[in-house]
């Protein structure tokens, strides 16, 4: 199975968005290929009813771990779960970044996705100061291992986003995306023992989504600013069965 993950970020507005969704639902589908939409959690339900009996699926851009309580403005996973949510992003950057999440929280959000049944995309990447000091694959390895320490299951989705191309215009070439991809399975292999996907994010775009979902040990992308206008999300759709 290959993954299309497009994240929406908190790029659009409620007529936006919904748009989007109609891009996703009317997507010819290819088999093998599973394309997920993350809208921001005030256009779930309304994304969700636009791509509800379609072969697109419903994801969250984050969510908290405990399952309910006195928790101000957190979303929990069995909230999501009742709008359609079946995938959520874990441990993105800019979660990482601007909101302050540790390795710790972002093992306990996938321990608390799986214990709910939906799939935890599990976010990880290097900054631009770590690759300068040839740190890249010593920060993803432990980023991976921190995420599932403590989880045993049959089935992992890994987003290998390196923190300096998302956004950027820039990504690191096919090779060296892929021996980081390459590594990432071997450690899932060992802990786990499990079924594993590593898709690939950061600047994805129409002039280099094909050379990047052509690629062995890549099994998708995670698609963010290019995913979400009408004109460029139409065109990658329609690559993915080129
Ligand atoms: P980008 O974002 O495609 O805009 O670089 C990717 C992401 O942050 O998931």
């Amino acid at each position: 199975m290959k993954y299309f993950i497009a994240n929406w970020k908190m790029y659009l507005g409620l007529a936006e968005a919904r748009a989007l969704a109609e891009v996703a639902r009317a997507a010819h589908s290819e088999e093998n290929t599973q394309v997920v939409v993350c809208p921001s959690f005030a256009h779930i339900d309304a994304v969700g009813g636009v791509v509800r009996g379609s072969a697109a699926a419903l994801g969250a851009q984050d969510a908290y771990f405990e399952p309910s309580g006195a928790y101000t403005s957190a979303v929990g996973i069995e909230q999501l779960k009742e709008l359609g949510v079946s995938y959520v992003l874990v441990g993105h950057s800019e979660r990482r970044h601007y909101f302050g999440e540790t390795d710790d929280v972002v093992n306990k959000k996938v321990k608390a996705a799986y214990a709910a049944g939906i799939q935890p995309i599990i976010c990880v990447g290097e900054t631009e100061q770590e690759r300068s000091a040839g740190q890249t694959k010593s920060r993803v390895s432990a980023q991976v291992h921190a995420a599932l320490q403590g989880v045993s299951v049959k089935k992992v989705i890994i987003a290998y986003e390196p923190v300096w191309a998302i956004g950027a215009g820039k990504t690191p070439s096919v090779e060296d995306a892929q021996s980081v991809h390459r590594m990432i399975k071997q450690i899932v292999k060992e802990t786990q023992g499990a079924e594993c996907s590593v898709l690939y994010g950061g600047s994805v775009t129409q002039d280099n989504l094909q050379a990047f979902w052509n690629t062995p040990d890549i099994d998708g992308v995670l698609v963010g600013g290019a995913s979400a206008h009408k004109k460029t999300l139409i065109s990658l759709l329609a690559l993915l069965s080129h």
